[in-house]
Order: C-alpha cells, then structure tokens, then sequence
C-alpha cells in the first residue's frame, strides 16, 4: 500500500472529516468496553498507558514512513474496517515476500501475554518491534530521523515521551495504540447486560446454548474475549508435507506437545475477519464454524477437546447466528497524518 493518506482509504467506512486531527483514542483510553469491565490489560511497567502516546501510535500505525521502502503501513495488513484484518488469505510484506499466516484482528490484542499465532512474542511491545522490522522492513534509526524531521512529530513525541523519536517511544506509542483497540459493547453484550432478555434473535440465542453446551465451543473461545488465550492444535493445514508446527518451534513456546497448536483466536468482531485460520483457507464463517464443529483435522498432536459434535446444518446456522452477535461498538476516526 502506497503511503497512507488516510481519508482516501478510510472514508469508505468512516466520516473523514478534516478536522478529524488524531481521532477518538482521546479521553475514553482507560475507559472499559461493556463486557470487558472485569479483565485487566497485560500492560508493560515501562510503559504506562497515557492519551498522548496511544493518539501518536495510531498516527504511526498508519504512516508508512515507517516501513523500509516508505510504500507500506502497519494498517496495510490491518485495516479498520475489517477489525483490523485485510481480507486476503496470506499478505506480502513490505520486501515482496510472502507471509505463511493469516493476519490476526488487532481488537483486544492488549490483552494477551503471548502474542503471534504461536506465542512467539512475549508482550506487545516485542510484538510491535519485531513487526515493525520484518513486515514493513522498518530500520528504527532510520526512521527515526526521518520522523525527527516532521515538527509536528517531534511536538507529539515530546508531549507524550518528554524525548524526540527513538527505537523505544516509536515502539511504545505503536503498543499503546493497540492497548486503545478494546473491542466491547456488542449485541451479546447488550443482551447479557439485560439478564439475556433483550436484543438478540431467537436463532443467536439457540446459537449461545449450543456454543456453550452441546458444540463445545466455550471451553476454549471463553467470554468475555472468547479466547483462553493458551495454544490448541485443530488440525488447520496438519496433512501438508510439512506442516506449520506452530507453537512448539524452539522460538516460541519450544514444546513438541504443542505441535500444530495455534493461539486460539478471540471470536469478537468475526463477522469481520474473513478469510479464516492460521493459513486464512476457510472463506466463509459458515465453513469454519462447520470445520470446528465437526472436531478439525485429525492428527496425532490433535487437542482431545475437539471432537465431531454432530451438529445438523439448522444448528451450524444457529452458531453463525450467535457469532454475527459478537461485533463490536466502538468509535472510530481515522487519523491525520503530519
Ligand atoms: C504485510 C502484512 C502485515 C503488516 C504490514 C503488518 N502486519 Fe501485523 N501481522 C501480520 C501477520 C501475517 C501476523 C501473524 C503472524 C504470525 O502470527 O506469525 C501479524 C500479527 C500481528 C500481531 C499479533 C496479534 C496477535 O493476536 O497475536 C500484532 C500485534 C501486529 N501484527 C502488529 C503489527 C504492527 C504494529 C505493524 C506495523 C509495525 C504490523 N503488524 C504490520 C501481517 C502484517
Ligand atoms: C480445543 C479448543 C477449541 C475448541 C473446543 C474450539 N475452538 Fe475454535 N479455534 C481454536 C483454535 C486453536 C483455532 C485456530 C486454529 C488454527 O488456525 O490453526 C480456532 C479457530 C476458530 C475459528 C476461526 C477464527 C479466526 O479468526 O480465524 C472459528 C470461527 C472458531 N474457531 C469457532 C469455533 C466454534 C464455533 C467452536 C465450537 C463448535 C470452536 N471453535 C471450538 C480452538 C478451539
């Protein structure tokens, strides 16, 4: 992607006024979502949350002066409207090379300890750096002084760090603008909040009692961020000639008994994020619920806790139905760039 003027991007899907100036992140950067109030953001000591740096991190997140060619955005690959995904199976990266996994929502990553489809990342802020250098090919001193030269740069990266731009604060504001993307208030929600007496329809909550019961569903993708955020082998991809061993590489969790074992993806907003799976091979949401329900792919490292549900096609509709319930509410503004 061309460097991001952002309101010829983003106006497909959000009012791009020009006085947008850094958007919604504002006051409300503590505030809980409905739904959220009771789970803490993993936070990092050495970077405490502040206003200033999650407004200068969105404006990073979308300028591609950050990446090695100056073509290429962290929102390239996760893009707003699709809660931060791109709709595409497998991406390139900023120097022409493919990527072997889908890429991930950028809701409620601030809630994890261990980031990556494999963990490999221990905390956002690692998480952030690696990202920065391999897939925008970002070489932080460089782009330092590029952003050094930019006054309005050097303002917010004063305002918010008391220092200029460096390695540390363009990765702390990065990480403190996705701590921001907490994605809450959806219908479920709503309906919870009202006892579950109002707001969803009669096939979502058939949907719910399935997903919680008979289909098994919440054992792992467990409210309130529909994840238990450890790592389960499904069988995505596992009868390929050589599969993606996924979290037991030495450079993630260095365990072979999680062979093929892949973060479970939080379900909030995914009615948005098609394509599916770690390698993005199912299209519709229908199609994944139908492949979790029936127990994934059988392999020798396969997680016990899936198994054939049985399920009829009235009833994978109804999980669909509970799933179309989980997008969520929040404000957004694009940013404008300096
Ligand atoms: C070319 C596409 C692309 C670009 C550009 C990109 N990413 Fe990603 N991102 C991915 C893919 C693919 C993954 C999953 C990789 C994996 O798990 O091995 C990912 C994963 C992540 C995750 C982990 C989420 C989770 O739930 O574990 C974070 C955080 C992230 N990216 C942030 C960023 C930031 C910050 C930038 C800019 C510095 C960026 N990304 C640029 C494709 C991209
Ligand atoms: C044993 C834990 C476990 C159970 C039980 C489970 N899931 Fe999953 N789910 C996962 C993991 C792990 C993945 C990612 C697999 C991969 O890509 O390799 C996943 C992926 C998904 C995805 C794709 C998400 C995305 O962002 O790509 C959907 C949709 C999904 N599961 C729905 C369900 C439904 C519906 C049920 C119940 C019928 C269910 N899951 C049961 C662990 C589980």
């Amino acid at each position: 992607m061309r460097r991001l003027l952002p309101c010829t991007i983003l106006s497909l899907f959000a009012a791009c006024s020009s006085d947008s100036a850094a958007g919604t992140v504002g006051n409300d950067i503590l505030k809980r979502p409905r739904g959220l109030e009771n789970v803490e953001l993993v936070t990092a000591a050495d970077n405490p949350l502040t206003a200033a740096k999650a407004e200068l991190g969105k404006q990073l997140f979308f300028d591609a002066r950050l990446s090695g060619t100056g073509q290429m955005a962290c929102a390239a690959c996760h893009l707003p409207e699709k809660a931060f995904t791109d709709g595409k199976a497998l991406s390139t990266r900023d120097d022409g090379k493919q990527n072997t996994r889908n890429s991930p929502t950028m809701h409620n990553v601030g809630y994890y300890e261990r980031l990556y489809w494999d963990g490999r990342a221990k905390g956002l802020e690692a998480n952030v750096l690696a990202a920065w250098k391999a897939q925008i090919g970002g070489k932080p001193e460089e782009v330092a002084a590029r952003l050094a030269g930019v006054d309005a740069y050097q303002k917010s990266f004063q305002a918010a760090f008391g220092k200029g731009p460096d390695e540390t604060t363009v990765v702390h504001a990065l990480a403190s603008f996705l701590r921001s993307l907490r994605s809450g208030d959806s219908a479920y929600d709503r309906w919870e909040a009202s006892g579950r007496k109002e707001g969803l329809s009669e096939a979502a909550v058939k949907g719910h009692e399935l997903f919680s019961g008979k289909a098994g569903c919440i054992v792992c993708h467990t409210p309130p961020l529909f994840t238990d955020r450890l790592f389960h082998n499904a069988g995505v991809g596992m009868l390929a000639e050589n599969p993606d061993i996924g979290a037991a590489a030495k450079n993630a969790l260095d365990d072979a008994s999680k062979t093929g074992a892949f973060k479970t993806p939080t379900l909030r907003d995914i009615a948005k994020t098609a394509p599916y799976f770690h390698d993005g091979h199912a299209t519709t949401l229908r199609e994944a619920v139908k492949y979790m329900a029936s127990g994934g792919t059988e392999n020798p490292h396969r997680d016990p806790l899936l198994l054939d549900r049985g399920l009829t096609d009235a009833e994978i509709d109804q999980l669909v139905a509970f799933l179309e319930t989980l997008t969520g509410n929040q404000p957004w503004t694009a940013p404008k760039l300096p």
